[in-house]
């Protein structure tokens, strides 16, 4: 088992990695929280991992709850929220009683925010069972729910007490699931860590526990230079999700799961640097290739118009002073926010790509 520390003053926390679910409640036992607790999952992670989850917890003399909500990002909603508040009631949990999210980015996100605002805040754990979500959503505590009007609109900050991530879970995990996370991993080697970029070009893929440890170390130290994403550091990790938030909305959150959109999104993004003189273009083909070869989409759905990207763009919830800022790859494992790129040069490469 690894230790990788997110360091947040008085909320720094580790991630352990190598971790196995049994082994959770005696790490829990070690924090004087109450022996109440709650575990929130979905219905299909439930039946997978929760029984050995919830007899690592009883071992330690915890007495555990369980709510179990239905699959899908279109129950990511305040009236989930509700009923797991009732539910909270229901366990009788009280100010010191952790809420257990075991389950992908949704699970996560949903028991989050309920963690961060039931009795004003009770801790969290994070066990993720996605790939995505070890990489990326478990870390640096952004919780919330969607809006019908957008998606992550209600949230809050809360960060963890620790996550708990047992990559044994991944076998179970669809492939295009697999694929999904994998964006987000690849995202990390361009944004800061050229090194590990290269990792996706030898012949056989890193293994998964390293892609999961490279991840967190990369996520950790973005999330502890710019905690509240206030001072622009934290910006960065949005590379290739303006273009790719566009997508997903363009095609109704139906066609691409996010890391797919985000692929494309951060292709283009390549592109877009290459076209302005920022990128040398072998290094716009390693960034292109790296992604197609892990399985992800990198060219742009025709059927979408370049006006209807452009347009979804501008309404990106990054979007300051009406300019729009795009994160753009300057060199393999470094990025530049730029601002005010021209609409001319985003839908040369919408159009032609
Ligand atoms: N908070 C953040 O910083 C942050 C960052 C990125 C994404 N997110 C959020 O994360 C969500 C997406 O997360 P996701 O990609 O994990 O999707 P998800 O939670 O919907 O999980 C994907 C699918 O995999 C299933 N699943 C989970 N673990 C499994 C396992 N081990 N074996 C078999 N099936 C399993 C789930 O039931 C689900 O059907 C989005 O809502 C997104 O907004 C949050
Ligand atoms: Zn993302």
């Amino acid at each position: 088992m690894k230790k990788i520390t997110v360091n947040l003053k008085e909320r720094s926390y580790p991630i352990y990695t190598g971790a196995r679910l049994a082994g959770l409640g005696s790490e829990l036992a070690k924090f004087k929280f109450s022996r109440r607790v709650l575990v929130v999952t979905n219905t299909t992670v439930k039946k997978l991992y929760f029984p050995v989850l919830r007899a690592g917890l009883e071992k330690a003399g915890f007495s555990v709850s369980v709510s179990a909500i239905a699959d899908g990002e279109r129950y990511k909603t305040l009236q989930t929220v509700n009923a797991l508040y009732n539910e909270c009631l229901r366990a009788g949990l009280d100010r010191r009683s952790p809420v257990i999210a075991l389950g992908g980015g949704v699970v996560g996100d949903i028991a989050g925010f309920v963690a961060a605002t039931y009795m004003r805040g009770l801790p969290f754990v994070q066990v993720p069972t996605t790939l995505l979500a070890m990489v990326d959503s478990s870390v640096g505590g952004k919780t919330g729910v969607d809006l019908p009007g957008g998606k992550n609109l209600v949230g809050a900050f809360h960060q963890p007490a620790f996550v708990w991530i047992d990559t044994s879970t991944l076998k179970t995990l669809p492939a295009r699931q697999l694929i999904n996370g994998l964006a987000e991993v690849i995202k990390y080697g361009i944004i800061g860590d050229a090194d590990f970029f290269s990792l996706f070009e030898a012949k056989k893929l890193p293994s998964y526990e390293k892609m999961v440890e490279a991840s967190c170390l990369s996520k950790a130290k973005v999330v502890e230079a710019d905690e509240y994403e206030r001072k622009g550091l934290r910006e960065i990790l949005n590379y290739g999700h303006t273009i790719g938030h566009a997508i997903e909305t363009a095609t109704g959150y139906r066609k691409y799961l996010h890391g797919e959109a985000v692929a494309i999104g951060m292709n283009a993004a390549a592109a877009i640097a290459a076209s302005m003189g920022l990128l040398k273009d072998s290094e716009r083909r390693r960034i292109e290739n790296v992604i197609a070869r892990a399985g992800l989409p990198v060219r742009f759905d025709k059927t979408i118009a370049a006006g209807k990207i452009l347009s979804l763009m501008s309404r990106d919830k990054k979007v300051v002073d009406g300019k729009l800022r795009l994160v753009l790859p300057v060199k393999i494992g470094k990025v530049i926010v730029k601002a005010g790129v021209s609409p001319e040069v985003i839908k040369d490469v919408i159009g032609n790509k």
